[in-house]
């Protein structure tokens, strides 16, 4: 059995002071990870914490996907051994690591952890980071409440479930769009650059009334921001175009309102000196860029999990209520938005039996929350049926992603229509072991989707 070791006797970390940041972190951390122990004494088992050296001290977070979809390794060891766990950022910066899901539940609902990302404790995960978020307009995904609170409330009324919804038709139409247009077009075809891409796009500028001519701008110079192999300054260029699109199309909406989201915040909120122009614009942009990309790796890695469980397909097929819960497990199972919760404590907190100290960071990782076999039997297996389903694909608490209901809307209609029979006999114009994945240290996702039919 694993004993505890004393705070005393903790073995200190590596020198890399130098490289942390923030005043709080500039005391050298040991690399520590809290676990449950069990002791039986005079018959009777106790539960406690104990601490000792994390298994993943000298790594480096993120860590790398041994192979294809899977989560990293590293994961289901820290679960089983050691489920807060220090590991260390690009920087050599100490972070904690939660793996279990009821620790990340704990920590996402709880105000003394900031995703404020001007703070010099908030974890980034690339050199640059911190540089590029100074001096940008902030949103509400990078604020804590009350902030937080009134700025995402001026757009949470179009991003219910109910308003989600009221959209099914639309997206349903934008989905045969999409189908028809692949049939009428040449095979095999790349899904994501055919459908599962266009198809979030055009539904939030739908919603916020951007003119979907404008797609291929938009799209070029989101991709040439958010690519790692951009330069700095074409990254940087990309970002002042992006910026004075979206303050042209609050103007223009300024002057001349239609009948979208932008316009209703102008007139409900803007006009009475609630949110300001340039706010507005960030947070359109904000909408436009935060989960397009999360949808469309979904679409794509279900449809390939789907082809691969062919007995659950033919079951969807025939049982259209099970696209619910279908779309549950595949965001559990591929969890695509995989270091988004990301914290930094205000204070002192107790988590799963360890202190993480004002000023440190955190990762909760929806992932490997994911996959936590207290809560989800057999986690390595695809399960369209799996019930309960408590998984945080779009994270918890206080960010939960605000467009849940209306990503699941999206992804039920495209599995319905991708799978209705129109494109006969749907399938990988690849082998599936030809398939590319994306770079094993980030999100999870296909770097191309071809398909074929009948
Ligand atoms: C399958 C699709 C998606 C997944 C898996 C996903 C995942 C997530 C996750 C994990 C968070 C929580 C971040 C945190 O707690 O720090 C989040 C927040 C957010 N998501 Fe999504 N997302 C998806 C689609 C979308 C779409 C389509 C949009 C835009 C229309 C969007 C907009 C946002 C915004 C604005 C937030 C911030 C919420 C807040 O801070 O209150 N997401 N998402």
């Amino acid at each position: 059995m694993a004993v505890c070791t004393s705070f005393a006797t903790r073995k200190p970390s590596l020198p890399r002071a130098a490289a942390i940041q923030g005043t709080m972190l500039a005391r050298v951390l040991s690399p520590l990870c809290a676990r449950p122990t069990s002791l039986t004494a005079g018959g009777i088992t106790l539960r406690a914490m104990s601490t000792s050296e994390s298994p993943v001290a000298d790594k480096e977070f993120p860590f790398a996907r041994p192979r294809t979809f899977e989560p990293p390794a590293e994961y289901a060891q820290l679960r089983r051994e050691c489920p807060v766990a220090q590991a260390n950022l690009f920087d050599g910066t100490p972070i904690w690591l939660l793996t279990k899901l009821k620790d990340c539940q704990q920590v996402l609902v709880d105000v003394r952890f900031s995703k404020v990302r001007t703070h010099p404790g908030f974890p980034e995960l690339v050199p640059g980071a911190k540089a590029a978020v100074e001096g940008r307009e902030p949103t509400f995904v990078d604020q804590d409440p009350p902030q937080h609170t009134k700025f995402r409330g001026f757009f949470a009324p179009y991003f219910t479930a109910e308003y989600g919804e009221k959209m099914r038709p639309g997206i349903r139409q934008k989905v045969d769009e999409l189908i028809d247009d692949m049939r009428k077009g040449s095979k095999p075809a790349n899904l994501q650059e055919a459908f599962s891409l266009p198809l979030p796009f055009k539904v939030i500028y739908e919603l916020l009334g951007i003119p979907f001519s404008d797609y291929d701008f938009l799209s070029n110079n989101i991709a040439m921001r958010t690519s790692g192999s951009s330069t700095a300054r074409d990254a940087a260029a990309a970002q002042d175009e992006l910026t004075n699109y979206m303050e042209r199309l609050v103007d223009q909406k300024i002057q001349n309102p239609k009948e979208d989201v932008i316009s209703w915040v102008i007139r409900d909120n803007l006009h009475k000196g609630e949110i300001s122009r340039d706010q507005l614009a960030a947070h359109a942009f904000l909408l436009v860029v935060a989960g397009n990309a999360t949808v469309a790796s979904m679409i794509n890695l279900g449809v390939m999990t789907l082809l691969d469980n062919p007995d659950q397909l033919a079951a969807l097929q025939r049982d259209q209520s099970l696209l619910n819960s279908a779309v549950h497990e595949i965001c559990r199972y591929h969890t695509a938005s995989s270091y988004a919760l990301r914290r930094v404590a205000l204070e002192d907190v107790q988590v799963g039996g360890t202190t993480v100290k004002s000023g440190e960071g955190i990762i909760a990782l929806n992932q490997s929350a994911n996959r936590d076999e207290e809560h989800f039997p057999d986690p390595d297996r695809f399960d369209i049926k799996r019930s309960p389903n408590p998984e945080i694909a779009f994270g918890y608490g206080t960010h939960l992603c605000i467009a849940l209901p209306l990503s699941v809307v999206e992804l039920e209609e495209a599995f319905r229509g991708l799978f209705d029979g129109r494109l006969n006999n749907l399938r990988l114009a690849v082998p599936a072991s030809q398939l590319q994945f994306s770079e094993p240290r980030q999100d999870v996702g296909l770097v191309e989707m071809p398909v074929t039919w009948d």
